[in-house]
């Protein structure tokens, strides 16, 4: 594949200069030129600068529609007023942070509780990864066990605890049906002792698993919908069938919805799915971008958390006042005008529209969506794992997805790559002309490739 995608000034019409002179100075300063590794892009990352509503701006001043959405924390669109007026609110009178019990979480607390069914206690923090690593100590503490179970692919953010299996080859953990625990970056130690693998939907090795471990596995951690590979969803019974294994086994089970939380349903992927873990953590849309994360779950359960357990929990930033209050508010938001349907509606057109264009134009591709959450896959083959999606839609070793994206940076569209997977997400703040644009790009993409 070579078009567009190697960023030629030629063919690219519009122009990103500063952001590529940015991209010089930052890699004198920044190791590889970006604060961390999943901002990189090809020949280099696009600086954005300002965004609002469903709109986000580059440091060269090309206005993009946005299907990042910062890899899904935005939901009500960028720089949403009434969360403004509540930051203002916050900071007129006050610190921003006490390091101290405030009324606000408490309201946060009870509010989470009142919208998420299995949330009968919680604790806040400030990312994704910290309260997947303190459900999985806790769970340890909770079930006096070591043994982790967890999904290829399933990302859980980046400590030694889970960071197994991510974004990796999938020779290294051996045959189909039974991999091992491979590491998916350097210095993790002995980590992997601690750690079983299984393919998602594999419900037989899950059993199996349990099996050769009766009394050993403490937690069982899984994305109830597995968005990092795009719109994977469980197949039938496999929640379920891990409910009634992690039930029977005394093990705890985690939902990660650090996704799908607030984003897919006000009760998380919990509700849509009508199976209910132990523990859920949170993190992106609970605050439409501000960082907050929530670890939730059975009181039997968070009781081990200190103080009143042994799985040590702290943080300086906990409770944040302006995070906590801006969760707050965009949690009331959601509750007074949920925004599900809509969402709902505009990624069906969204799914119609490019399953139409490649339906017109034949080309080996499909569209997964659910809710505000879409994925383009380069094969019409059910996706139903980690190992299915490498081997059948990376799209030639993941060329054919920056040459889409750079296709449509160039049409002013930004949807950034992960990879292995292209994952877009959309905001309430959304068009239905800001998903046509989409739709008529993909169309156009997919007819180039015809050619
Ligand atoms: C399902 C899931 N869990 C946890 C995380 C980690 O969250 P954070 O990046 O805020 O640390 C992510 C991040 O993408 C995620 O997708």
């Amino acid at each position: 594949v070579t078009l567009l995608d190697s960023g030629d000034r030629e063919t690219d019409p519009i122009r990103h200069d500063r952001s590529e002179a940015l991209f010089e100075r930052a890699r004198r300063v920044l190791p590889g030129g970006v604060n961390g590794a999943s901002r990189l892009l090809s020949p280099y990352p696009i600086a954005m600068t300002r965004a609002r509503g469903s709109q986000i701006e580059d440091v060269d001043g090309n206005r993009y529609v946005d299907f990042h959405c910062a890899f899904g924390s935005v939901l009500l669109g960028h720089d949403d007023p009434r969360l403004r007026d509540a930051l203002v609110e916050t900071l007129d009178g006050h610190g921003v942070t006490f390091a101290t019990s405030h009324p606000l979480e408490l309201e946060l607390a009870e509010k989470v509780c009142s919208l998420v069914p299995g949330a009968e206690q919680v604790v806040f923090s400030c990312i994704g990864t910290e309260v997947t690593y303190h459900a999985i100590r806790l769970a340890r503490v909770h079930a006096g066990r070591r043994l982790l179970l967890k999904f290829e692919g399933n990302y859980h953010g980046w400590h030694d605890y889970a960071y197994f299996n991510v974004r990796y080859d999938i020779a290294d953990a051996g045959p189909d049906g039974d991999p091992r625990p491979v590491p998916s970056s350097g210095g993790m130690g002995d980590a992997a002792a601690d750690v079983l693998v299984c393919e998602y939907n594999d419900v037989e090795h899950v059993r199996e698993l349990f099996a050769r471990h009766p009394d050993e596995i403490a937690a069982l951690i899984v994305e109830p919908i597995y968005h990092n590979g795009g719109v994977v969803m469980p197949e039938p019974g496999f929640l379920e069938t891990c409910r009634e294994l992690c039930t029977r086994h005394g093990t705890v089970l985690v939902f990660d919805e650090v996704i799908t939380g607030f984003r897919q349903a006000l009760g998380g992927a919990q509700s849509l799915l009508g199976v209910m873990p132990d523990l859920t953590t949170f993190g992106k849309a609970i605050a439409n971008g501000y960082p907050v994360a929530a670890l939730a779950g059975k009181r039997s359960v968070m009781r081990d958390l200190a103080p009143l357990g042994n799985a040590y929990y702290s943080g300086t930033f906990n409770g944040h006042l302006l995070n906590t209050a801006l969760a707050l508010r965009c949690l009331e938001i959601l509750e007074a005008d949920p925004p599900y349907e809509r969402l709902a509606a505009l990624g069906a057109r969204l799914r119609d529209g490019i399953a139409r264009a490649i339906a017109d134009t034949g080309v080996d591709a499909s569209i997964g969506q659910l809710g505000s959450v879409f994925s383009l896959y380069f094969t019409r083959r059910k996706l139903t794992s980690y190992r299915d999606i490498v081997r059948h839609s990376s799209g030639n070793g993941g060329a054919l997805q920056a040459a889409y994206q750079r296709f449509l940076l160039a049409r002013g569209i930004y949807l950034h790559p992960l990879g292995y997977v292209i994952r877009g997400y959309l905001t309430d703040a959304h068009t239905t002309a800001d998903v046509d644009e989409l739709v008529i790009a993909t169309r156009a993409f997919l007819e180039e490739l015809c050619k």
